[in-house]
């Protein structure tokens, strides 16, 4: 067991506390950390939402929602009872003047230390509720807040949100979480990237020669349809967890492992993206709407099926992405993200060029490739060429095989995290470390919003595709048109 690392004081206040987010991920971690002794004896969490519970009844959910996500061998009544305990509801509804002054009195009482507010709500709530805890006099030093992903709709819309929250919370108070930076594969990129030698050399536009990075879903909106019509894959997933993935594998090395120097070289990957404007509209950056198909041999309805209306909202997204700087010069990053793929994975796939000269007459070469897995598997995988075994009288012949390296074998006696957990320690403890910050975020809207512009100029809509397969036609012919293609 990992020693207690915060003995201090601190109230998580969680805002849409009977809310997916927080039922799924949010209350299952916290009992992660709790079990392991990872959290201070002295916290306690308020959790607030529009649903007029008392106490006893928001326990009750919260003991149903470990229930179903905890997994059985790590259940432990004690310490259900040990968090349930710390945990108060409040209701609180933004137009109600009284219901806030109740939720303000409440977080005042509990106040003991540090305050972390965890805005777990549609993004139009973010400034209000912290102008509330402004006016309240709970916005101060020794308060946080987290906002959820996605912040705001586009540009504009951030930099309204940012302003209002920042006017209230200074930006090192603020974490905006992208809850694939708590992710422990994620993480691992970094490690293989900075914690060995052996791939800086081969990390720039004279060894590689594309770059792929995938994160497909089987799952299709699952009852979310009225937050994702609005958003789409470009605003759900795109802007956020891929373009992160992005900085992350191309970022230049940084000098710390801590907050401005991560976060430096991320924003300059997000600023060295080419933009993509009309003329690449359904060629370089291409959208898709899954009609009923098959996944996992079940069969499913289509998108507009299961939101029960008409919709142009895009469920996949295919990009050729260009760094322009001197790593990357010529070097395409496909970023493609969908729902209702044929099978779950996020990956990031390297292709190194090509030998230059093949002294096999005969024998196919292919060129290496880094393959890092990241879900539903954790493994790094090296596509190596090799001699294939005979006597070969009329010149070698060659095989690819690979050096695998799985993750969960190798740490087989280490649970797994759930990403909220360390996320959760790290903003209670003030690490921004795994968390966006405000220009981040700006860049990554700035360059999805011209995208967009892009396909509003050209009239480009999304094009069908049939559920359980990877896409439309047209997000094939994106790498085909360049000599590439996608990872299967
Ligand atoms: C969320 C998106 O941010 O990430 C969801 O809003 C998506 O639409 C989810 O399903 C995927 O996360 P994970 O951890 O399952 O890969």
């Amino acid at each position: 067991m990992e020693s207690m690392s915060n003995q201090s004081a601190t109230l998580l206040v969680i805002f849409g506390a009977t809310g997916d987010l927080a039922q799924r991920m949010l209350l299952p971690s916290l009992y992660g950390l709790l079990r392991d002794g990872l959290m201070s004896e002295r916290l306690r969490i308020l959790g607030t939402a529009r649903s007029e519970l008392d106490q006893a009844g928001f326990r009750e959910l919260v003991g149903q929602a470990l229930a179903r996500g905890v997994p059985s061998a790590e259940y432990d009544e004690a310490i259900v009872a040990d968090l349930l305990q710390r945990i108060d509801y409040t209701p609180g509804s933004l137009g109600e003047a009284s219901s806030m002054a109740a939720l303000t009195d409440r977080i005042a009482q509990l106040r003991d230390g540090v305050i972390v507010y965890h805005l777990s709500t549609a993004p139009r709530f973010y400034a209000p509720i912290c102008e509330m805890l402004g006016n309240a006099g709970l916005a101060g030093a020794g308060t946080r807040v987290l906002l959820e992903k996605p912040i705001g709709h586009d540009l504009a819309s951030a930099i309204d949100i940012n302003d209002g929250v920042t006017r209230h919370f200074d930006e090192d108070r603020v974490f905006r979480v992208d809850h694939y930076l708590g992710k422990e594969g994620v993480q691992n990129l970094l490690s293989l990237r900075f914690g060995n030698a052996l791939f800086e050399p081969l990390w720039n536009t004279r060894r590689v020669e594309q770059v792929q990075i995938t994160v497909a879903e089987t799952v299709g909106v699952e009852g979310r349809g009225d937050y994702y019509d609005h958003s789409g894959a470009m605003r759900d997933m795109l802007q956020n967890h891929l373009l992160q993935l992005l900085c992350l594998t191309a970022m230049e090395p940084p000098a710390r492992f801590e907050p401005g120097s991560v976060r430096n070289e991320k924003l300059k990957v997000l600023r060295s993206l080419r933009p993509l404007g009309a003329a690449d509209a359904g060629i370089d950056a291409v959208a898709g709407q899954y009609a009923s198909g098959a996944v996992n041999g079940q069969a499913v309805p289509g998108y507009r099926e299961e939101l029960g209306r008409d919709s142009d909202t895009e469920t996949f997204v295919a990009l050729r992405a260009h760094i322009d700087n001197w790593r990357w010069s010529g070097v395409p990053f496909y970023l493609r993200t969908g729902k209702r793929m044929s099978r779950r994975c996020t990956e990031i796939y390297i292709q190194f060029r090509a030998v230059p000269h093949s002294i096999f007459t005969g024998a196919k070469t292919e060129p290496n490739a880094l393959l890092i897995q990241l879900q539903p598997e954790e493994r790094i995988s090296l596509k190596l060429m090799t001699k294939t075994p005979g006597l070969d009288r009329d010149g070698l012949r060659l095989s690819k095989v690979a050096l695998d390296l799985d993750l969960h074998d190798a740490f087989d006696d280490m649970r797994r995290r759930l990403a909220y957990e360390r996320l959760y320690l790290d903003a209670m403890e003030g690490n921004g470390t795994l968390f966006v910050r405000r220009d981040e975020t700006e860049a990554a809207w700035e360059w999805v919003d011209g995208i967009f512009a892009g396909w509003h100029t050209a009239g480009y809509v999304p094009k069908s595709y049939q559920a359980g397969t990877w896409g439309p036609g047209s997000a094939v012919a994106l790498t085909e048109r360049h000599g590439h293609s996608w990872r299967e």
